[in-house]
């Protein structure tokens, strides 16, 4: 056999988790043992980032109020990016509508995930922004940051955890970062919610990776 065998026989596990990976977004409220949070940013930080400035923090959300600061805003997000949940019929088994009940599942039990993980980054310009349009915050290096985040979510379906990458605190952002004192260097990328799974999750829908795949020019197969 070739040193460069094809037989995924010796990483089953890691492609399990990739291709099992999705949004678990309804937990238990069984505490995160905290072994496990540093096995799940220990993951995190092994990431790459442009010229390893490795410039993620973490802020971890795990007490009654904060958690209740961050959820009651959370939810008033979720209404406000997608209007009442009560227009959501049951009936509708769409894929779209599934995904928004579980959003809003999350939105009105965020106060009690056992952990809120913040993933925050340090702020810079990206290279296509010259100087002189550089006003005002730079963001916080989404591009070295989303890898971090990814290897955290990989990281808790590995350890059987259940998490998702949520985004909505970027609507009530300025009140999150100076409740949490976040220095203004940093900029939250992603907050977390962590927990045990409840329930039973079904099989992650994506593209087929040929329907989005041209070979040395756009459209050519
Ligand atoms: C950049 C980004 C932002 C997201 N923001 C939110 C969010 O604010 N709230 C939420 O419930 N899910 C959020 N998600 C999760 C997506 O809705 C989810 O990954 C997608 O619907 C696929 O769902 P599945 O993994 O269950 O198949 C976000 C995902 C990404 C990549």
């Amino acid at each position: 056999m070739s040193e460069h065998s094809s037989s995924n026989d010796h990483e089953p596990k890691l492609f399990e988790t990739i291709h099992t990976l999705r949004a678990m977004r309804r937990l238990k409220p069984d505490p995160v043992p905290p072994e496990l949070l540093k096995k799940v940013l220990a993951a995190g930080v092994c990431a790459p980032s442009g010229q390893n400035t490795q410039p993620w923090a973490f802020v971890v959300l795990r007490s009654a109020e904060t958690k209740l600061f961050f959820g009651t805003r959370y939810l008033s997000a979720m209404r406000k990016a997608f209007g009442d949940r009560l227009r959501l019929s049951a009936d509708d088994l769409s894929a779209n509508a599934r995904t928004l009940r579980a959003a809003y599942h999350l939105a009105e039990h965020m106060h009690e995930a056992p952990l809120i993980l913040l993933v925050c980054g340090r702020r810079d310009w990206p290279f296509a922004v010259p100087a002189e349009k550089r006003v005002g915050k730079a963001p916080p290096s989404y591009g070295s940051v989303y890898p971090c985040v990814q290897n955290i979510l990989l990281a808790c379906r590995g350890l059987g955890l259940a998490a998702s990458l949520t985004t909505l605190h970027q609507l009530f952002d300025d009140e999150l970062c100076a409740q949490l004192e976040i220095p203004a260097e940093y900029g939250i990328v992603s907050a977390i919610p962590i927990g045990y799974p409840a329930g039973k999750f079904g099989p992650v829908s994506r593209q087929d990776p040929v329907s989005v795949t041209y070979f040395d020019r756009w459209g050519a197969l």
